[in-house]
């Protein structure tokens, strides 16, 4: 024993340097799984090291200010300062190529929008609710209007942590805002105090009846259990896997998340791509219907959008019956996800601008858009895509990503490998306890805030009390020429129907007024 660690301390450091290496060339040779590591042992491994860590390197020190995607530097940074509210200003002026393809102008008017002393918002700066009310139109028992106009998307607790899931909720509670559960189901995590969209899809994690269908007496005690309830949504599809449904590994399956979503402990659960509660259009009018009944609240779908002709069935039938979803929220294929395959996330379904145009088109030709509350999402969490989504005729913004980065995200794109490094979506205990949902929740409450304020000074700048009042013919998009840039009616051929609009202050009388007001 001796002999052998005296001769183990007598090899000196460059000798075991050498031993390490030989023994991964040896490895190397002998292995035939990596070829490039076979064919050149050692240098080899020098590869699969940088590709490893060129996303950071590019992130860090490659990629300019304008470049990244789904969001650049500059949009990060803005989130990022406005939720800490530092200095989110940029000096010098824009960086950006205004002459470029596809920009967007909002035309300023002569002179801006004049508020008084006591007028709602020189009370409140970051006072902007939403203009219609949820469910007035098919006279819900509990109409709700949201109090503020962008609010946090369908992320469910399983794709995001525990810290991340209270996080948001606390913070949508001080900024007035909502916070629509995701497929999971409503957790501990989403119960403080903040309003709550309510949102399931074809697995009915929550509401889940031992078959795997729907089970309206749980969605019933559910809706009664939780008060903080104000509407729920039933989802069609989203953006980033349009038809694609899901699978929930047992591994993952843990004693909470199976109480939480109905399903049993350790035992993989399917999310077929189709509903079991409805198969066709005029039966999903009635399922929206029945549920509307039984809970009084307003009842919505989300969907991405490809194909017209099942959503002009939907049109023409809620002209037919007088009923439907209260408000629908279109996904735009730019839209992210906890996990989708590249294929579906870079190709299936429209862009938004593309996708809420054809929509809100085919429902305002019919007459049925002041019946809807229409919903937005798709990277529109920045004031000046707001004004463009909101010419267009979106109601409310919802944002995931966006808010995600407001409390710690770093854009590091592994929600897919429960390895998030912030914290935000992984079920790692150790990293989800970097999140203090007590600083993090006003980190997401101030992003919102700072998002109204400055949405509410560009919709003055344009001679509006209300980003309701935009107009298709408020916004050009550049398609190379001032004299070619085109205004969105142009572009996308229509107006939207004008939103019966009064004041601020009436939308602040609201009695259906959300945000615990
Ligand atoms: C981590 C994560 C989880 C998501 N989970 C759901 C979900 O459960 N149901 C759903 O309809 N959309 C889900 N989405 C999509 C978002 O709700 C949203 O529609 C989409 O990301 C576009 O918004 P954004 O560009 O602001 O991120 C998820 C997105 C992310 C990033």
């Amino acid at each position: 024993m001796d002999t052998f660690i005296n001769v183990i301390t007598s090899i000196s450091w460059w000798m075991w340097i050498l031993i390490v290496l030989a023994i991964v060339a040896i490895r190397d040779v002998f292995q035939n799984k990596h070829t490039i590591q076979h064919n050149f042992p050692i240098v080899g491994h020098i590869r699969y090291w940088f590709e490893s860590i060129g996303p950071e390197i590019r992130q860090y020190f490659v990629a300019n200010n304008r470049e990244e995607l789904p969001f650049n530097r500059i949009e990060r940074s803005w989130v990022y300062a406005s939720s800490k509210n530092e200095n989110n200003y940029e000096g010098f002026g824009t960086d950006r190529d205004i002459y470029a393809h596809q920009h967007i102008f909002i035309n300023n008017a002569m002179m801006p929008y004049q508020i008084s002393d006591n007028h709602p918002n020189s009370l409140d700066q970051s006072f902007l609710p939403c203009a219609k009310v949820m469910g007035a139109f098919n006279k819900r028992k509990k109409p709700y209007r949201p109090a503020s106009v962008i609010n946090v998307s369908a992320m469910s607790f399983g794709s995001l942590s525990a810290t991340a899931v209270e996080s948001l909720n606390k913070g949508v509670k001080m900024a007035h805002a909502y916070h629509n559960t995701g497929e999971g189901g409503l957790s501990p995590y989403h119960s403080n105090g903040g309003d709550v969209v309510f949102h399931f899809g074809t697995g009915y994690f929550g509401v889940r009846a031992a078959d795997g269908g729907f089970s309206m007496e749980k969605m019933i005690k559910l809706v009664e259990d939780n008060p903080f309830i104000r509407a729920i949504e039933v989802k069609l599809s989203q953006g980033a896997k349009p038809g694609k449904g899901g699978v929930l590994p047992g591994a993952k399956i843990t004693q909470e998340i199976a109480n939480i979503r109905g399903v049993e402990v350790g035992k993989t659960v399917l999310s077929p791509p189709n509903h079991k509660a409805f198969s066709n259009v005029p039966e999903m009018i009635d399922f929206i219907e029945k549920i509307a009944e039984a809970t009084g609240l307003p009842v919505g779908i989300k969907a991405a959008i490809g194909k017209l002709e099942q959503w002009e069935e939907l049109a023409d039938l809620m002209i037919k019956t007088g009923k439907g979803p209260d408000f629908i929220t279109v996904d735009g294929g730019e839209g992210g996800t906890g996990a989708a395959p590249p294929s579906f996330a870079d190709h299936v379904s429209l862009p938004w601008v593309y996708g809420f145009g054809d929509l809100y088109k085919l429902f305002k030709n019919k007459g049925l858009s002041e019946r809807i509350v229409f919903i937005g999402s798709g990277k529109l969490g920045f004031p000046a895509k707001a004004a463009m989504a909101f010419a267009m005729g979106a109601d409310v913004i919802n944002v995931a990503r966006e808010a995600m980065m407001s409390i710690g995200c770093i854009q590091a794109q592994i929600c897919h490998t429960n390895k998030c490094p912030s914290g935000v979506a992984t079920q790692n205990k150790w990293l989800q306890k970097g999140i203090d949902p007590t600083l993090k929740s006003v980190r997401l409450a101030q992003y919102f805030k700072t998002f109204r304020k400055e949405f509410i000074e560009i919709t003055h700048a344009a001679g509006y009390e209300h980003p309701c009042q935009f107009t298709m013919d408020d916004i050009d998009v550049n398609v190379d020429d001032h004299n070619l840039s085109k205004q969105l009616s142009n572009t996308y051929q229509y107006h939207k129907t004008k939103v019966p609009f009064t004041s601020m202050q009436d939308l602040k009388n609201c009695m259906h007024l959300g945000g615990n007001y």
